[in-house]
């Protein structure tokens, strides 16, 4: 069979959260001016109790609410596909699954957490939601998921992307939000960035501090965050679930399972529930891919750091290049984030799952070879995994071993052409962050708890 496709009722009906089933707990999130761990009450300038309590949860399983489930069947089960023609291409013995998130509106996995945040806020009252996007797939998805419940949405979208990417822009005005351009001119933070520096390409770190001042200064608005968050893994965790049901349709089991990841949302959406069979003795190998300009997992420090630059936020337990990092333009612009997601910093630092770095060149090839074998252009995030799944099948055919490789395609590229374009005129270059810079950006981190 070429693709495995559940029917609706086979839609899971409840997230898995991987922290019930944690050999030991992550370090907790710190108060960024007590340094005391934090409580409900110090998210909820932020977010809706719904969300805070999803945050803090231990039970393994959160019920989706019947509204959520109705969005989600406009694109889900999405399909669980077997790429026979990129295994024939490589020669390998490997047998290579992908499942395919780019079915949604918005054209990648964030909705699935964007559409449970809108519906959370909404049913708290809150009329208006704040929040950033990179590369525009995340402010494009809670755009979307505002007008399913009737919500305003205001986006800060890092300037690179907002000039790259003019497109995204329109599909988040068409689905009705207000976007503009970090640093901005319509918060204090924004205009002092703007002040050191008028042609700043800004970063999600600074982007982020801007929408998190936007929400805690209006009693109307709460803020919105498409990644890191253990709430938004959670969401994404529907991925694994159905992926599960898929792999046994199939007939098969992952000996590896890959997935790219900025802040983490979308590898863990599909490893995590898979992660809780490696917990309980089952040998699967998880491999999260990063570009080798942001390397996060691979080169950052495992420390207490704040998610923003203007030091806004909880102080949180993650892999991170320090919250003052500013990526290079690099075309994976939802892969320039500063941190990294505390639940899958706790797994990689517990051995439970590794972490890869490659440049933008060897990933524009794996692209490429992907779009002329499957015909799926997919994302450059997305395309991360896909390197990191022809890596595998290339071992697995040296080895002569019939591995079975899992990948998350977790969208499609059809508003990053301009990446493409770059890539076909040859203008795309390596990029490795110079350890120079990453010392003195790790600088930033002199002061804070330490574990
Ligand atoms: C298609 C796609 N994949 C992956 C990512 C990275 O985010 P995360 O690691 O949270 O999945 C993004 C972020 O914008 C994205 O748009």
């Amino acid at each position: 069979m070429k693709k495995y496709i559940l029917p609706e009722s086979e839609l899971p009906n409840t997230w898995y959260n991987i922290t019930a089933d944690l050999p030991q707990p992550p370090p907790p999130p710190l108060h960024p001016g007590t340094r005391e761990p934090i409580g409900p009450d110090d998210l909820a300038p932020l977010f809706p109790m719904a969300l805070i309590e999803q945050e803090v949860s231990q039970a393994p399983e959160v019920k989706i609410p019947e509204a959520i489930l109705d969005v989600y069947k406009i694109w889900r089960p999405s399909p669980l596909i077997r790429a026979t023609f990129l295994e024939k291409a490589l020669k390998t013995p490997a047998r290579i699954y992908y499942k395919y998130e780019g079915v949604s509106p918005a054209g990648s996995h964030k909705p699935n957490t964007a559409v449970a945040q809108a519906y959370y806020n909404k049913e708290a009252g809150v009329k208006r939601l704040a929040t950033e996007t990179g590369a525009g797939q995340w402010g494009s998805s809670l755009a979307l998921a505002g007008q399913y419940f009737g919500l305003d949405v205001k986006v800060y979208m890092v300037r690179v992307s907002y000039d790259q990417k003019p497109y995204r822009r329109s599909m988040m005005q068409a689905w009705g939000a207000q976007v503009v351009p970090s640093p901005s001119e319509d918060t204090q933070f924004g205009r002092q960035v703007l002040a050191e520096d008028p042609t700043s390409r800004g970063s999600l770190g600074i982007a982020i501090s801007e929408a998190v001042e936007d929400a805690a200064g209006r009693d109307d608005t709460k803020y919105s965050l498409g990644s890191v968050l253990n709430h938004v893994l959670l969401h994404q965790s529907v991925i694994g679930l159905e992926t599960q049901k898929q792999m046994v349709l199939a007939g098969e089991s992952p000996d590896i399972i890959i997935g790219c990841v900025g802040g983490g949302s979308n590898f863990a959406g599909l490893a995590f529930p898979f992660l809780r069979d490696k917990i309980n003795g089952k040998t699967i190998d998880f491999r999260a891919v990063e570009p080798s300009a942001c390397p996060t997992l691979t080169r950052g420090q495992y420390s207490y750091d704040f998610g923003d630059t203007a030091s806004l936020t909880p102080l949180v337990a993650m892999h991170t290049l320090g919250h003052n990092f500013m990526p290079p333009g690099i075309h994976a612009g939802g892969l320039r984030y500063h941190g990294m997601a505390p639940l899958l910093s706790h797994v990689v630092q517990l051995g439970l799952v590794d972490a890869l770095a490659y440049n933008q060149v060897e990933v524009f090839q794996a692209a490429t070879l992907f779009a002329s074998t499957e015909g799926i252009i997919p994302a450059p995030e997305s395309a991360h995994a896909i390197k990191g799944a022809i890596a595998a099948a290339e071992e697995a055919r040296e080895a002569g071993e019939e591995k079975v490789i899992l990948f998350n395609l977790s969208g499609h590229g059809h508003f990053d052409m301009a990446a493409y374009d770059a890539w076909f005129k040859g203008e795309l270059k390596d990029i490795e962050l110079p350890e120079s810079e990453l010392t003195k950006n790790l600088k930033t981190l002199e002061g804070l708890p330490v574990f």
